[in-house]
């Protein structure tokens, strides 16, 4: 009786515990509104997650990070991430063909897939090409182009989207959820999804990062722990060699100024226009570690990222010209931003070789990123 009893009081102990904890961890505002119209019409909505200095704004379209507020060390705020005011800018600057993907989700396929074709179960699939030969980002209609069902959760909102089998040439019915939850300057990203036919799937966040809100990120400090990195052929696609990155431009082990090297005479820089290739993480894979640092010693601004994904690709923005004109119509010139996408490695489904992005029928694909931002 009294053991029964005592078992009693620690369930109800427990119930109240897991209460006050979810109370207790419930500390982001979190609002909505509208965000304008797509031009056929469909609402797009925007949520706010505001937790003290920190505020993230998340667009239904796109699933896409619109702007991040974080303080510098002095606690003066600015907006980190590149991208457009109102929702007409995203869809004026989306062509379906190699744009910026300024603060999307991408899928159902980060990054570039060959050809735009690759082989499963025996069976061959062709996705429509955007980037000259080969699929980029999902290709013309992927996950960064369509408006996402969204409901808010303690801390955060949760995006869903359905994605029907052969959408964007991918086989499977793929349910995709993508969370994400703003706590003191931590920005979680957790993916989700299930199909019901064999499929390959690699998502990540598309956000450019500038530490000091303004200019360029060439002063930067990036630390990548890698010791090794994918290098790519003229089409950016990899050669299926995991090069070292010992004694080349591509050590970032310990933190270096993103432009101290990024003009050297190096065959896969001039291939990328600057850094945008695929480092192999030296933790293990499947379990979150620190990928990435970046330090910005103008404003303080510290961002690390962690993610659970055997990949990061580093873009420093090469394709910026200036003819982009973002936020308060300022040009989005050569380098004003990064770009650190947690990820599986591109062209993965023609690599055997490569960590296999394969999901099954009654796997779950689940993945964490964390962007996490403090100051020095
Ligand atoms: C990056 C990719 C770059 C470029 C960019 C979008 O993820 O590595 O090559 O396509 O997206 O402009």
């Amino acid at each position: 009786m009294r053991v029964r009893e005592a078992a009693k009081r620690i369930a109800i102990g427990a119930v109240l515990l897991a209460a006050v904890g979810m109370t207790a961890e419930a500390k982001t505002k979190v609002t909505s509104q509208p965000f304008g119209k797509l031009p056929a019409g469909t609402p797009v909505e925007i949520y706010t997650l505001s937790d003290g200095a920190y505020e993230a704004r998340i667009a239904t379209y796109g699933g896409i990070v619109v702007s991040l507020k974080t303080p510098d060390r002095n606690g003066k705020s600015a907006d980190v991430v590149l991208g457009f005011d109102d929702v007409d800018g995203y869809v004026a600057n989306f062509n379906g063909l190699s744009d910026a993907y300024f603060g999307a989700i991408i899928g159902r396929y980060a990054n570039r897939i060959a050809h735009g074709s690759f082989t499963l179960d025996g069976q061959k699939y062709s996705l429509p090409k955007n980037n000259g030969e080969n699929t980029l980002h999902g290709g013309p209609h992927g996950f960064n182009n369509i408006v996402w069902k969204a409901k808010p959760v303690v801390n955060g909102v949760e995006l869903r989207y359905r994605s029907k089998d052969g959408e964007a040439g991918f086989p499977g019915n793929l349910t995709a959820t993508v969370r994400y939850t703003l706590v003191k300057g931590d920005l979680r990203i957790e993916y989700s999804a299930t199909t019901d036919k064999t499929t390959v799937v690699n998502l990540t966040n598309h956000s450019y990062f500038n530490l000091a809100g303004q200019g360029d990120i060439l002063k930067h400090e990036l630390t990548l722990h890698a010791s090794r990195f994918t290098p790519v052929d003229a089409g950016l696609i990899p050669t299926g060699q995991w090069k070292a990155v010992e004694s080349t431009p591509f050590d970032f082990r310990k933190p270096t100024a993103v432009g101290a090297r990024i003009n050297s005479d190096d065959t896969q820089l001039h291939l990328g226009r600057g850094y945008d290739h695929n480092w192999v993480l030296d933790s293990k894979s499947g379990q979150l570690a620190e990928a990435a640092e970046v330090y910005d010693p103008s404003s303080g601004r510290v961002l690390k990222v962690l993610t659970d994904q055997p990949g990061i690709q580093f873009y420093s923005g090469n394709f910026l010209d200036g003819s982009i004109k973002g936020k308060g119509g300022t040009p989005d010139v050569l380098h004003a931003a990064l770009c650190l996408e947690t990820q599986h490695f591109p062209d993965s489904p023609n690599h055997p070789d490569f960590p296999s992005t394969e999901l099954k029928p009654g796997e779950r694909y689940h993945t964490v990123t964390i962007y996490s931002f403090s100051t020095r």
